[in-house]
């Protein structure tokens, strides 16, 4: 039996609890549940009790010399962020394209000529899952020394059957083997894969028939991506790709409207997906839909400093009721990065986000973003114990402080981990 852990004395406990289930919009998303002088009880990897410090001394009061005591005196105690985007699994790396960019190339001519989510595709292709096992390695450490203990990850760099169930393969056993969780997502339709060129129904057919049913039979995916944009797949393919993966019991999300307006955040409200990532150059009219529709706007603010484009209108999303999420979209091309602490400043700087707001959608609207929400995204008795401190004494300060990482210290299901 391990020992409990009491923390206690936190000048901001952080919890996110709330009497609402599902994803906060509008006011509710700057209600932090902020418990001063805060404590909390762990035990056997799940959250026992959340109060002041005063009151858990009183619960406890025969247990308190059993436990491991952790003095959070003058720090933020926050639940572990989750990054409901992520594209973690993959061989290689691009950084010539960088500098392609800063030199003027765009994204998509990028791709179109070969690189991009190709070149990494082919390198994805040529890795062994023991390469890839690595290399992810490395970035799951890196994502929880930023705080960040729950992910979720794409495939999407294989494009055949072979290569999209290696990418699947490789994250069920890192969820095995790691100790952050990890939620697959199948984007079997990430690009059109060089083979398929002009002949985007055959794949999308062969996709159907030969991915779909492997990665269900598997149980290696809870969700199906698309890429809706102009030049990859329109909303029509999109809307077939996600129906099909419905039926293998799926749930959609969408990248939509990254580049230009294309319908992607209509269709995302119309077919019930749970989240539409991106959404940059979204209309009014696909903002309001997904307002009524209750659909996720997951938010990437550093994929869209990274590629030097205006973010998304994320102030005016929360405004018009829209819940919203934020992510890294962690990938080797438009945001190569693991720190969600970064991308919440960007969330206040760039989206004009208030602290308060960008730390829901960084933990429970993340979660939300994910299914996860009854587990992870909120600091409530009966969820698994992942926790960080901050070296900062306020959320304020966390938002405020930005381009550093604060984290002291990681409890993931209750086990100290940073
Ligand atoms: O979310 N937009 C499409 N997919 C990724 C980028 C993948 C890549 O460039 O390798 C994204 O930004
Ligand atoms: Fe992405």
């Amino acid at each position: 039996m391990t020992k409990p852990i009491w923390i206690k004395h936190a000048s901001q406990l952080a919890t996110l609890a709330s009497n609402i289930n599902g994803p906060r919009t509008k006011e509710a998303m700057s209600d932090l549940g902020i418990i001063e002088d805060g404590s909390m009880w762990v035990e056997d990897g799940i959250i026992q009790a959340v109060g002041s410090t005063k009151d858990l001394e009183k619960l406890y009061s025969g247990k308190l010399h059993e436990a491991e005591v952790v003095n959070a005196a003058g720090h933020l105690i926050t639940p572990g962020l989750v990054d409901p985007h992520t594209h973690v699994v993959y061989g290689g790396s691009r950084e010539q394209e960088f500098e392609m960019r800063l030199q003027g190339a765009t994204y998509m001519d990028i791709m179109n000529t070969g690189g991009g989510i190709h070149a990494t595709t082919r390198m994805t292709r040529e890795a062994t899952e023991g390469e890839l096992i690595e290399q992810t390695t490395r970035r799951l450490d890196s994502f929880l020394a930023h705080g960040v203990t729950t992910i979720e990850g794409k495939s999407g760099y294989g494009m055949n059957v072979e290569t999209e169930l290696k990418q699947l393969r490789v994250m069920k056993k890192l969820q095995e083997q790691h100790m952050i969780d990890i939620v697959p997502t199948f984007m079997g339709a990430h690009a059109v894969p060089p083979e398929y060129k002009g002949r985007e129904d055959e794949f999308i057919e062969y996709l159907i028939r030969e991915m779909l049913p492997v990665v269900a039979e598997e149980k290696l995916a809870e969700f199906n991506d698309v890429f809706c944009e102009k030049g990859v797949y329109t909303p029509e393919q999109s809307e077939r790709i996600l129906e099909a993966g419905k039926r293998f019991g799926l749930i959609p999300k969408i990248h939509a409207d990254e580049i230009e307006p294309y319908g992607g955040a209509e269709l995302a409200a119309r077919i019930g997906a749970i989240s539409a990532e991106h959404l940059l150059k979204a209309s009014e009219a696909g903002i309001k839909a997904m307002a009524n529709s209750g659909t996720i706007a997951c938010l990437l603010p550093a994929t869209a400093l990274y590629l030097r484009e205006e973010a998304a209108a994320g102030r005016k999303m929360i405004d018009c009721g829209v819940p919203v999420a934020i992510s890294t979209d962690c990938n080797p091309g438009s945001s190569p990065t693991t720190s969600m602490p970064l991308v919440m400043n960007l969330a206040c700087i760039s989206m004009r986000l208030t602290p308060a707001e960008s730390l829901t959608a960084a933990t429970y609207n993340a979660a939300c973003a994910i299914n996860r929400q009854e587990q992870v995204g909120s600091l409530e008795v009966g969820k698994q114990a992942d926790i960080v401190l901050w070296n900062v004494k306020s959320y304020q300060e966390l938002q405020y402080l930005f381009g550093v990482n604060h984290v002291k210290t990681v409890w993931k299901n209750g086990v100290k981990v940073v």
